[in-house]
């Protein structure tokens, strides 16, 4: 007789991670990694006593109210939870958790690489040696921003947002941050605290968001507020689209209000506003902030933990609902 708990996996995951499940779980896979309908998911998770979702899968307030009543637990494999009803999960009972911490380092890399590859015209650099345009060399030639000694503003300072600011000190990067609370002073390492916002928007010369997409933060960044900016100040997305208005930024990068941006997150993933790709002074790329084998193994343990932890009957460690 199999007792295990039978963990519904919506994508395919690193062999590792796998691995681990079938040791350890009923574990209903996805070899083709195809992306589930919103009917399928409710379907597959028949008979199912959890799942391992991404954040590729929407748990709105009508699917939760519609998953067979044998789902206890949505063990995230994203660290995001914006696809989740948070509030139609706590109201189901149905236990939600994320991976927190493990993905920092990969994102925040990546924070750096968009950051520079903005200010820098990577872009443009590379499509012109690729497609053989590059004719010639001049003092005037792809001159971009210098990133070293710039004032870069962390909209949203918890984990990924503290290692972006630690690598950024690399580059000796003076660093702001807005966040609803202040942290305590040994985890600011000196970086200036903003109360709101609005405050900190004129001083960023890099402005970088790593805040949660909630009812709250959508559309932070609106044309209000990309007005704020130095005229010049450079934009970094490698957390939600949510957080950006597409019409306010587009209109920010074709004004030349904003000098560039380097985008991972969007609006519509992956069906993006395509006005992005037509702009010279845009560094893109698709979503793959966490896109590291050590990253991608390192989620899917920590999600794997939470499982185990819950099966066990203990609190998982990282329940968000
Ligand atoms: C995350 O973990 O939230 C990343 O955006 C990938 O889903």
């Amino acid at each position: 007789m199999n007792d295990k708990p039978v963990i519904l996996v919506t994508r395919k995951l690193p062999d590792a991670v796998e691995a681990r499940l079938k040791r350890d779980y009923e574990a209903r896979l996805n070899p083709d990694d195809t992306l589930y309908s919103k009917e399928e998911l409710i379907e597959r998770a028949r008979g199912a006593d959890g799942i391992l979702p991404c954040h590729t899968e929407h748990f709105s307030a009508e699917v939760i109210g519609r998953l067979p009543e044998e789902v206890k637990i949505v063990a995230n494999f994203s660290v995001g939870f914006d696809h989740v009803d948070i509030a139609a999960a706590k109201k189901r009972g149905l236990v939600v958790t994320n991976p927190p911490d493990v993905l920092s380092d990969a994102t925040a890399e990546l924070t750096m690489m968009l950051m520079i590859g903005a200010a820098r015209r990577a872009s443009e650099g590379e499509r012109l040696v690729r497609t053989g345009e590059w004719k010639d060399w001049s003092p005037a030639f792809m001159v971009g921003t210098q990133v070293t000694g710039k004032r870069l503003g962390i909209l949203g300072m918890g984990r990924v947002g503290q290692v972006t600011a630690r690598r950024a000190r690399g580059f000796d990067m003076e660093i702001h941050y807005h966040d609803v609370r202040r942290l305590p002073p040994e985890v600011e390492e000196g970086a200036q605290y903003h109360g709101t916002l609005e405050d900190m928007l004129p001083i960023c010369d890099f402005l970088s968001i790593h805040c949660n997409a909630t009812p709250e933060t959508t559309g932070l960044m609106n044309a209000e507020r990309f007005a704020l900016l130095p005229d010049g100040a450079i934009f970094v997305n490698a957390a939600r689209g949510a957080i950006h208005v597409d019409d306010d930024l587009i209109e920010a990068l074709q004004s030349g209000k904003l000098k560039a941006a380097g985008i991972d997150a969007y609006n519509n993933e992956p069906t993006i506003d395509p006005r992005f790709a037509k702009l010279a002074n845009t560094f893109l790329m698709p979503h793959i902030g966490s896109a590291t084998t050590e990253t991608r193994d390192a989620m899917g343990f920590r999600a794997l933990d939470n499982l185990d932890a819950f099966f066990a009957g203990d609190e998982p460690s990282d329940r968000v609902a």
